[in-house]
C-alpha cells in the first residue's frame, strides 16, 4: 500500500500545530420543556426520569462557555410539547444567507421544521423549504469547502442531492450503520476553521460507517482523528470547535488528550441530562456562518 501524499495544507498544519479561533454564530434553544417523552432514538426512555432544571442549568453552562469564548449566540424559544427542540443542530443546515429548511424523519419532530424556518425568515435568512427529508446539520457538516453528508438513520439521500444543488458544493455521503449513532454529528467532529480550507480536518467514529463510507474518509481526511469506542459511545464526538477551543464531553478523556497533541484546546461540559435525549454539546448548537 502507498502512503497517501497529504497535501501542502495539511503538511504545514502537521509541522506546525498552531491553531487559531475564530468567534462563531450559533443558534441554541434553552431546554425550558425539555423531557423524553418517546423513543425515537436508542438513547432515549420515557421511563427513566428527567429533570429540566438541571438540563437547563447544564445548557445554560454551555451557553455562558460559548459567550466567553466571544462566540454570538442567537437564541428560538422553545415551544412547549416539542421537548427536543433544544437539538437546533437539526433544525436546518445555513450556509451565508441561505437556510435549507429541516424535514424531520419522526412525526414527534415534524412541527420543528416549520418553527425553524419562521426564525430565520424573521432573521433575514433566505430560507428554502427543503423537498426531502433530511435533519439539517445532524447530517450535513460543511469542512472547509465540502459538505459530508450522513444517511442511514434520518435524512434521505435525494436531501444530499438538494443541498448539492443549492449550495453549489461537492457533497459526499456517508452511511451510518449503528443506531446509537444516528446523526452524522454523533460520529464525526469538525475542527477547523470555517473557510474554504482544502486541509480542514475532522475526527470520527470508524465503526459508525459501512465500508464504503469508511474508505472514504480514509482517503480524504488521512490526518484524521479516530476516537476510540469508550470515548463515541459517550457522544464524544458531538463537539463544537471554533479552530482552536473544542467544547467536548467532559467524559472523552481519550478524545480530549488526542485533541491537545494535535494542538487544540479541549473544554469539557457536562450535558448529562440533554445525553438523555440522544444529543451532546454539538446538537445544542446550530451554525450560522454568515
Ligand atoms: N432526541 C433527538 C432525536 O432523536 C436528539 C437529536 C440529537 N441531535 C443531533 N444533532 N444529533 O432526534
Amino acid at each position: 500500500m502507498s502512503t497517501p501524499t497529504l497535501n501542502p495544507a495539511t503538511a504545514d498544519r502537521r509541522a506546525n500545530p498552531a491553531r487559531t479561533a475564530s468567534p462563531r454564530h450559533y443558534l441554541m434553544c434553552r431546554p425550558e420543556h425539555f423531557t423524553v417523552a418517546y423513543r425515537i432514538n436508542p438513547w432515549m426512555d420515557p421511563a427513566v426520569p428527567t429533570d429540566t432544571s438541571l438540563a437547563v442549568e447544564q445548557w445554560q453552562k454551555l451557553y455562558d462557555l460559548y459567550r466567553e469564548l466571544g462566540h454570538e449566540v442567537e437564541l428560538i424559544d422553545q415551544i412547549a410539547g416539542l421537548p427536543d427542540m433544544v437539538y437546533t443542530a437539526n433544525g436546518g443546515f445555513v450556509i451565508g444567507n441561505v437556510a435549507y429548511g429541516a424535514s424531520f424523519t419522526h412525526a414527534q419532530r415534524q412541527p420543528e421544521g416549520p418553527a425553524f424556518m419562521e426564525w430565520f425568515g424573521e432573521h433575514g435568512y433566505r430560507v428554502v423549504d427543503p423537498q426531502n427529508v433530511n435533519e439539517g446539520e445532524g447530517d450535513f457538516l460543511l469542512v472547509g469547502p465540502r459538505i459530508l453528508a450522513g444517511t442511514g438513520f434520518r435524512s434521505a439521500s435525494n436531501s444530499h442531492e438538494e443541498v448539492a444543488a443549492l449550495f453549489g458544493r461537492e457533497v459526499v455521503t456517508l452511511t451510518l450503520v449503528n443506531p446509537n449513532f444516528y446523526h452524522l454529528d454523533t460520529a464525526i467532529s469538525v475542527l477547523d476553521p470555517l473557510t474554504d480550507d482544502a486541509g480542514a480536518n475532522i475526527a470520527y467514529l470508524p465503526s459508525a460507517f459501512d465500508d464504503a463510507s469508511r474508505a472514504t474518509l480514509e482517503r480524504l481526511y488521512p490526518d484524521a482523528i479516530i476516537v476510540s469506542e469508550e470515548d463515541g459511545s459517550i457522544l464524544g464526538l458531538n463537539s463544537i470547535s471554533d479552530g482552536y477551543n473544542v467544547v467536548i464531553a467532559a467524559r472523552a478523556k481519550g478524545f480530549e488528550q488526542q485533541l491537545r497533541d494535535r494542538g487544540y484546546n479541549p473544554i469539557g461540559v457536562d450535558l448529562s441530562e440533554l445525553l438523555l435525549g440522544g444529543g451532546g454539546v454539538k446538537c445544542c448548537t446550530l451554525e450560522l456562518r454568515r
